[in-house]
């Protein structure tokens, strides 16, 4: 770092009302090999006035008339600047020193041996430039995680969109085509005066009839209908279907009701139940399930519970998975997170949603506000 630091002017601020001691200083710093640009105030007032025109470093004596050291410390300090500060004084007592550094001083040299000036100057800046730039880096971090986690909630919201759209688009043009079908060939059947083409009737409709449950089926799983229900009436028919699926038993613990819920979070629950249920019937090696929903000092919990084989650090570090990453994002689009906690008596994941400061996005709002719940279309 010294040698970049060597290539440039460097522009010092010295605090000094000996002229004498300022040459002094100036010589020492040209010997040592520095270019610099130096400017000497001898005042509060004209140090103050110099604060703000951007300093590599700042070498200040310890007593003024008026004014001291110290003081110029507090007034750089209080002016937020983040500027290396060196002590040079004729006579400086330990205890001076120690306050001097306690206070943020980058160091302090004795005018009668200035042979380290040069050095402690050059590992001032160097420090702060090193500080400056781990600071910024912190922060440009910062932005980017931000930037990332914006992006991800805004790919979780445009994925439940664009299911409610696919799920609308099926009810309207397929679900429509498919049940218009059915009533001509149930119209077909009912006129046949054949026994062969009524044969050939009939199985045309079984096929039709397997096609609308198959929509129906792809609808609920774009945009789960059940919803509408509410998110108790959700979780219970999930935690049935994986009970048959899996013939693993699922127990519940369920309030009655639950009170209305912000825009967004039931299908965030509902999800989340998804994939946990889903993880664990494709992982876990579970022979025990447990969901719980509980709404307890304004805070939603979900809580899934497996007594399967757990997880690792390494599993959920795994390139190639996007589950419980979602559902983290997930979580976040309506102020909650999700906790998840593994050993070897199995996995607890646990989604919490504080209801009163959940922020009101509804993931399935579609531009331009059209409804687009396929459970509000009516039976196929
Ligand atoms: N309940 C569980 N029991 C044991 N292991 C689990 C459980 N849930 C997740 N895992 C492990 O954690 C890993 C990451 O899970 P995650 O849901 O993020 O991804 P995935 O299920 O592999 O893929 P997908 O992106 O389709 O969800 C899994 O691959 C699995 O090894
Ligand atoms: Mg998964």
């Amino acid at each position: 770092m010294a040698g970049p630091i060597l290539e440039r002017e460097l522009r010092v601020l010295h605090l000094e009302d000996s002229e004498f001691d300022h040459q002094l200083l100036v010589a020492h710093l040209r010997r040592g090999g520095l270019r610099v640009q130096i400017h000497q105030v001898d005042s509060e007032a004209d140090f103050l006035a110099a604060l703000g025109m951007g300093w590599d470093v700042i070498l200040s004596d310890y007593n003024l008339p008026g004014f001291s050291g110290l003081v110029a410390l507090d007034l750089l300090k209080a002016s937020g600047r983040d500027v290396p500060f060196i002590l040079v004084s004729g006579e400086i007592g330990e205890d001076t020193a120690v306050e001097a550094m306690r206070n943020g001083a980058s160091d302090y040299l004795l005018k009668n041996n200035l042979a380290r000036l040069v050095p402690a100057l050059l590992h001032a800046v160097e420090a702060t430039e090193t500080r400056r730039a781990r600071v910024r880096a912190d922060r440009e971090l910062g932005e980017s995680k931000q930037r990332l986690r914006e992006l991800a909630q805004h790919l979780q919201t445009s994925i439940e969109q664009e299911r409610a759209a696919i799920a609308r688009e099926i009810h309207d043009d397929v679900g429509g085509s498919l049940t218009a079908l059915k009533f001509d060939l149930a119209w077909i059947a009912r006129h046949s005066t054949s026994a062969e083409v009524t044969n050939r009737v009939n199985s045309a409709l079984e096929t039709v009839t397997l096609a609308i449950d198959s929509s129906k089926r792809i609808m609920h799983n774009l945009r789960p209908a059940i919803l509408e229900q509410g998110l108790v009436a959700a979780l219970q028919w999930i935690a049935s279907r994986f009970e048959r699926r899996n013939g693993v038993a699922c127990e519940i613990r369920l309030p009655a009701s639950t009170p209305e819920l912000p825009a967004g979070v039931p299908l965030v629950a509902y999800r989340t139940a998804q994939e946990a249920l889903t993880n664990i019937s494709k992982h876990a090696q579970a022979t025990r399930v447990q969901l719980d929903l509980s709404l307890a000092g304004g805070v939603l919990s979900l809580e899934i519970s497996d007594n399967g084989r757990g997880l690792s650090q390494e599993d959920l570090a795994k390139a190639r998975s996007f589950g419980i990453r979602g559902l983290h994002e997930r979580a976040s689009t309506v102020g909650g997170w999700v906790d998840l906690s593994s050993g070897p008596a199995g996995t607890t994941l646990i989604l919490s949603v504080p209801l009163n400061t959940a922020a009101a996005v509804d993931p399935n709002a579609l531009p331009g506000g059209e409804p687009n719940d396929p459970s509000e279309w009516g039976e196929l």
